[in-house]
């Protein structure tokens, strides 16, 4: 078979949608930038497109081009490349060129057939793939040099994926002809800084600047030399107490993850004030409530430390959320991850609408409110806003 022979089959099963998965490799030149390719068949908009995913050393890119204008990118990926794997829905293709491109090609007709998904939105999968090598999660000891989920860090793998589907939801709320400002308050390890950075910057193509802040200088620097390892030069980490940062006045989107008590509610009422139109928070401990709770009709609960611990760290959710809605945001408490990952487990969503509360909703608030004997610590720092 000749090189173009070969070229031609490829493109003859290619245009007609039989692709399944594609991966070529094998650089021609060591200085090649492009260490990989993948394929991938996906619809857009009700048409029939090839994603292209470059993987270079530390970052991914990706293209989405239609069938008609497949064929001369094939051309250049075989003058950069010389060994392809081909999973078509009947045949699994092994393909390796010689240096001058003498072809040798392996062909597995009795492989099971696959079945495409041809969905973009990949919900009821990972939004980050398992079998995927990125260079953020490699670093980071989730996955092997490889691109293996590592056993040990397989939750941790999910926790990051939960995230960002939630990341892929809050895109509509995001501007789109500016740059996005993004705070990640209490980013510790930063494991889901890194991944929203990844998603949004690499894989969505979105101007972004993102800083994540956390008291623990040792973690922090730890964070600024994997940023610059991967070169992710809108990413910048600062040592810092949540109650003492205000150096913003335009930010996007805040995320907490597992402040400690009332830190959440600093940087809910930081967000406000900003005016972000996105605020993704997982509160951590919560003991402002516990202690003011006084509610003697309740106290059949309330008696068992453990129901009142619980019953506190509920009600201080509810409470926040109820106050987001009142000063605009449409605020849902949701399950973060399951239950057997961490009972920390409720992530706080607001969007900004700017809708008016009614007067009912103010009431409900104040009912709730006085039955307990709460004094949020949010509302107090939102006073002007309520
Ligand atoms: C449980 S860790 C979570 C880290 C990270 N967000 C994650 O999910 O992997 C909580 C982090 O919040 C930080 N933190 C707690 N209170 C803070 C505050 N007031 N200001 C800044 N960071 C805070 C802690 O230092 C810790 O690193």
């Amino acid at each position: 078979m000749t090189f173009e022979e070969m070229k031609t089959l490829l493109l003859d099963q290619i245009s007609q949608q039989q692709l399944v998965a594609a991966t070529i490799s094998q650089p021609r030149m060591k200085s090649n930038e492009i260490k990989r390719i993948k394929l991938k068949p996906i619809m857009l908009k009700e048409a029939y497109h090839i994603q292209i995913e470059y993987q270079y050393e530390r970052i991914l890119k990706h293209e989405n081009v239609l069938l008609a204008d497949f064929p001369p990118k094939l051309d250049l990926f075989f003058t950069d490349f010389r060994q392809a794997h081909i999973d078509f829905k009947e045949e699994k293709v092994h393909v390796q060129l010689s240096k001058k491109n003498k072809v040798l090609w392996k062909s597995d007709k009795a492989a099971t057939p696959k079945q495409v998904n041809l969905s973009h939105n990949r919900k009821k999968n990972y939004l980050l793939d398992e079998s995927t090598p990125y260079p953020f999660l490699i670093r980071l000891g989730v996955q092997s040099e490889e691109g293996k989920v590592k056993k040990q860090k397989y939750d941790k793998f999910k926790q990051i994926n939960r995230f960002i589907e939630f990341i892929d939801d809050a895109l509509a709320y995001l501007p789109k002809n500016r740059q996005v400002r993004i705070l990640d308050f209490g980013s510790g390890k930063s494991y889901l800084t890194f991944a929203l950075y990844h998603y949004l910057k690499i894989e969505k193509g979105l101007d972004i600047r993102v800083t994540g802040l956390d008291l623990k200088k040792e973690v922090i620097e730890e964070c600024s030399r994997i940023a610059q390892d991967l070169g992710y030069e809108q990413l910048e980490f600062l040592v810092g107490d949540i109650n003492d940062y205000n150096d913003e006045s335009n930010v996007d989107m805040v995320v907490t993850l597992h402040a400690c008590d009332v830190a959440t509610d600093m940087a809910l009422s930081r967000a406000v004030k900003w005016g972000a139109s996105v605020i993704l928070s997982v509160p951590c401990c919560q003991h402002e409530l516990n202690r003011q709770l006084d509610t003697p009709a309740l106290d059949v609960m309330l008696q068992h430390g453990l129901v009142r611990e619980r019953f506190a760290a509920l009600a201080t959710d509810s409470i926040r959320a109820e106050i987001l809605s009142l000063v605009g945001y449409e605020a849902q408490l949701l399950e973060f991850i399951d239950m057997e990952n961490t009972p920390k487990n409720i992530l706080i969503r607001a969007y900004y609408t700017g809708k008016k509360p009614t007067a009912q909703q103010r009431a409900k608030y104040d009912a709730f409110v006085t039955l307990l004997n709460a004094k949020p610590f949010l509302a107090n720092e939102l006073t002007a806003y309520l």
